[in-house]
């Protein structure tokens, strides 16, 4: 099988990774990729960019790929999975339709109310005064989200209603803005991926991402800055709960609307006192949640994207897991995430082959006219490693990170230190 992965993160180097280890498949093509895919795949320019559907569709065609995954959000929601489609390919990615899931905030609510998803309380507005109205029905922290699509920067969780007010009004400002504004859901953050053929759904293992810039989470919220799988102190019985109270009725209700959801449908979840609440759907893989869960993955990931892509799931069986624990810490760009430097030397990669298990996952690098390493994003390497233990698997880690040299970065102290001293409880 020939597979063409479309993106450029940690995340789709993981997805070229793990495809590159399955047996079954004979060639992967990345486009637009980067340069640590270059070194085991082959990488295509796309030069109308990530949502060009033309560009997207003649690679897959030039190199007659078998199946098709789509990695971030944006093509989903700019039908590129629909054009691939359409070009008779199978595609592990949804429809645009379906990736309204993420795409709007209230139309995932909609689906939720109507599929009877254990969710948050919330209200769609579109104006000040409907925030003011929601906000005090609600009472702090308030939690206030843009409703489309905003890289990771579209909620404010707050006990200030003026900062509350404040993002509101940013968000109403843009053209067709609508905000939600949602009741504050306590408990520990849980993302899991249901890998779903538009039919049925097989759960990942779930992880846990750490959202915010700074240790102890502090400052602002970025598109991830590390995660770890398995995770100990959930219920074991987690997985089954959220696909049978949440992913599988979210799939079926999809389907009931004529609007099938194959892919990845991730649910970000809030482990509450009175039971798992989603937070958030995603359509795509998570990062850097995919880079710990597929480095424990064992099944090969070919047959099983090829499956969900062709709506024969059913055919896949049980996935197998490796025991190992896998933690992944990114390195962030010098003043990520407002403004990253980008441009500056990245050296020592090499020398984390010295660290058992750990590796580099390449997300915001370039090369510079002379060849150089540089980095060329906010989030610029995900470095992962395993152990037997969560302690092991994040020393070696930590270890592997510090052999990087990368001027002005920055990265988290804290990945999965909590878990790692038990002080994570469920309610
Ligand atoms: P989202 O983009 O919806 O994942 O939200 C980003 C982050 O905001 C989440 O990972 C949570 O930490 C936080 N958040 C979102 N919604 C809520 C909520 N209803 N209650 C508490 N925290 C929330
Ligand atoms: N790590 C969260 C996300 O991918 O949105």
């Amino acid at each position: 099988m020939k597979v063409l992965v479309l993106g450029s993160g940690a995340r789709e180097h993981a997805i070229v990774k793990a495809l590159g280890a399955d047996p079954a498949v004979d060639a992967v093509v990345v486009a637009p990729g980067n340069p640590g895919m270059d070194a085991v795949a082959l990488c295509e320019p796309l030069p109308g960019g990530i949502s060009d559907s033309a560009s997207a569709v003649e690679v897959a065609r030039r190199h007659g790929v078998d199946l098709v995954v789509v990695g971030p959000e944006a093509p989903l929601v700019a039908g590129v999975a629909d054009a691939l489609r359409e070009a008779g390919f199978a595609v592990f990615g949804p429809s645009a339709a379906a990736a309204r899931l993420e795409g709007s905030k209230a139309f995932a609510k909609d689906v939720m109310a109507a599929a009877e998803v254990p969710t948050g309380l919330a209200r769609v507005c579109t104006t000040v005064e409907e925030v003011a109205d929601a906000l005090d029905a609600m009472g702090a922290p308030h939690v206030v989200k843009d409703d489309g699509l905003a890289a990771g920067k579209g909620v404010v969780v707050t006990q200030d209603r003026e900062q509350a007010l404040e993002h509101a009004r940013a968000c109403l400002a843009k053209d067709g803005g609508r905000v939600v504004v949602e009741e504050f859901l306590s408990g520990p953050e849980v993302s899991l991926f249901c890998v779903s053929d538009g039919r049925m759904v097989l759960p990942l293992a779930p992880a846990q991402d750490f959202k915010r810039v700074g240790d102890g989470d502090e400052g602002p919220n970025t598109g991830g800055m590390g995660a770890y799988s398995p995770l100990d102190w959930a219920p074991a019985s987690l997985a089954d709960e959220v696909v049978t109270r949440i992913a599988q009725p979210t799939i079926e209700e999809m389907a009931r609307r004529g609007t099938p959801f194959v892919g990845v449908l991730f649910v970000g979840l809030a482990l509450t006192p009175r039971g798992p609440r989603v937070i958030e759907f995603n359509a795509r893989f998570g990062d850097p949640e995919t880079q710990v869960v597929l480095a424990r993955l064992t099944t090969p990931l070919g047959a099983l994207l090829h499956a969900a892509a062709t709506g024969t799931l059913d055919d896949v069986g049980a996935l197998s897991w490796s025991s190992e624990h896998a933690v992944t810490v990114v390195v962030a760009a010098a003043d990520y995430p407002a403004t990253p430097r980008t441009g500056d030397p990245i050296t020592g990669i090499e020398d984390v082959d010295d660290v058992p298990t750990a590796y580099v996952l390449h997300a915001g690098t370039g090369r510079a006219d002379d060849g150089t390493l540089v980095s060329a994003g906010g989030r610029v390497l995900s470095v992962v490693a395993l152990g037997d233990s969560l302690s092991q698997a994040r020393s070696r880690v930590y270890e592997a990170v510090e052999r990087i040299a990368l001027e002005g970065s920055h990265h988290r102290s804290d990945i999965a230190l909590a878990a790692e001293r038990n002080e994570l409880h469920v309610g």
